[in-house]
């Protein structure tokens, strides 16, 4: 265990370079470090990394640090909401200049951004808002628009039938939104009859499992008479994918996603999944990064941001309007999947996405 760790690190170390260190191993409660000479240092706290996309994150922001010389501290809270809390508190106790904050309960993690006034620090809320809060800022994605874009793959492909509704976690204010753009797009058609929800649940902590067991619950209250799956993100969609799997409808029932996520999108190229709602994580990070240099330098956030990346507008936490840096999205399905995901964004390869499609059937590469 302590030989797989130290060669984990080892091999960190190699990959940085310019100057930086980096030791710990990303993803674990304790937490990883990068060591940079330019005398900022940023804290950064994470929820989980449950989801693919968080390790991603922790990795990018270990680049972007390395690249730039700036120390990293950076906490994994393991899906609890208070020893989130106590892990930023340890991150201000050791002395931050900014922190990064994906808080995993958005009432619950108000303390945080109490705790790092009382010693001088801005918090920068990542991708996910902290409410009731004298949060700083803001960096995320429109989760409304995502919400909209998950519903719209489906009632594309079903306009009318029963519906199991799949909402994520409750206590993440980005479930909310995302709920409410489902809602958007599906509500016209459940006030004109042609839609009927059939169950309609929240996945605590995004849990596949949670996902499944409610698509089980719910194919047999109806009889395995369903028309399409609304979940809110690929995790979820890949628990519900499994419960109609097990009754021969996968496949047969539309179902969306978000965070394009490789099992998603392995399943939109072999048609169990309808689409994902792509996040694009890199831009999302670089501003997240940017935000925080400009604040750790005292300097105009607002221009510290490369503007290209998204754009800034004020979101109300229920205790104030915060600046709010947003990064936009994207639908992809199976005809849209290689040229964004593969050949544009390298987010994943042709070869993983394709790993269970016959040669034959693979895009031809541009
Ligand atoms: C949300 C986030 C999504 C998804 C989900 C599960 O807050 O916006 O991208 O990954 O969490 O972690």
């Amino acid at each position: 265990m302590i030989f797989a760790l130290a060669a984990g690190s080892l091999a960190a170390c190699g990959q940085k370079g310019s100057g930086s260190s980096v030791s710990g191993s990303s993803g674990s409660a304790a937490g990883g470090e990068v060591k940079g000479s330019s005398g900022i240092t940023i804290g950064l706290s994470i929820g989980n990394t449950t989801e693919e996309r968080w390790n991603r994150e922790i990795k990018m922001f270990e680049q972007y640090c390395s690249d730039n010389n700036i120390t990293l501290k950076e906490q994994v809270a393991n899906n609890d909401a208070s020893k989130q809390i106590s892990q930023c508190e340890n991150l201000l106790n050791e002395g931050i200049d900014v922190l990064i904050c994906q808080s995993l309960d958005a009432e619950g993690a108000a303390p945080i951004v109490e705790s790092a006034h009382e010693a001088g620090v801005k918090v920068i809320a990542y991708d996910r808002f902290i409410m009731n809060s004298d949060l700083d800022y803001y960096v995320t994605f429109d989760s409304v628009k995502v919400g909209e874009t998950e519903a719209t793959f489906v009632v594309d492909a079903a306009p009318k039938g029963n519906y199991i509704w799949l909402k994520g976690a409750q206590e993440d204010n980005n479930a909310l939104l995302v709920a409410e753009g489902q809602k958007n797009i599906l509500q016209p058609y459940i006030d004109s009859g042609a839609i009927t929800i059939v169950s309609e649940q929240w996945c605590k902590g995004w849990d596949p499992n949670e996902a499944l067991k409610h698509t089980e619950n719910a194919l047999s209250k109806a009889g395995n008479d369903v028309q399409a799956v609304i979940a809110s993100n690929d995790g979820t969609a890949g628990g519900a994918v499994q419960a109609l799997a097990a009754q021969g409808l996968a496949g047969k029932v539309p179902i969306c996603g978000q965070d394009a996520d490789l099992a998603a999108c392995q399943r939109i190229v072999e048609g169990t999944q309808t689409g994902t709602c792509y996040k694009p994580l890199q831009p999302l990070n670089t501003a997240a990064c940017e935000l925080a240099v400009a604040v750790a330098k005292g300097e105009d956030p607002k221009s510290g941001v490369e503007s290209s990346l998204g754009e800034w507008q004020t979101l109300n936490n229920g205790q104030k309007d915060v600046d709010s840096f947003t990064v936009p999205v994207e639908a992809i399905d199976k005809n849209n999947m290689y040229d964004i995901i593969i050949k544009r964004d390298g987010f994943h390869t042709l070869e993983e996405v394709y790993k269970n499609v016959p040669k034959d059937q693979w895009p031809a590469q541009k």
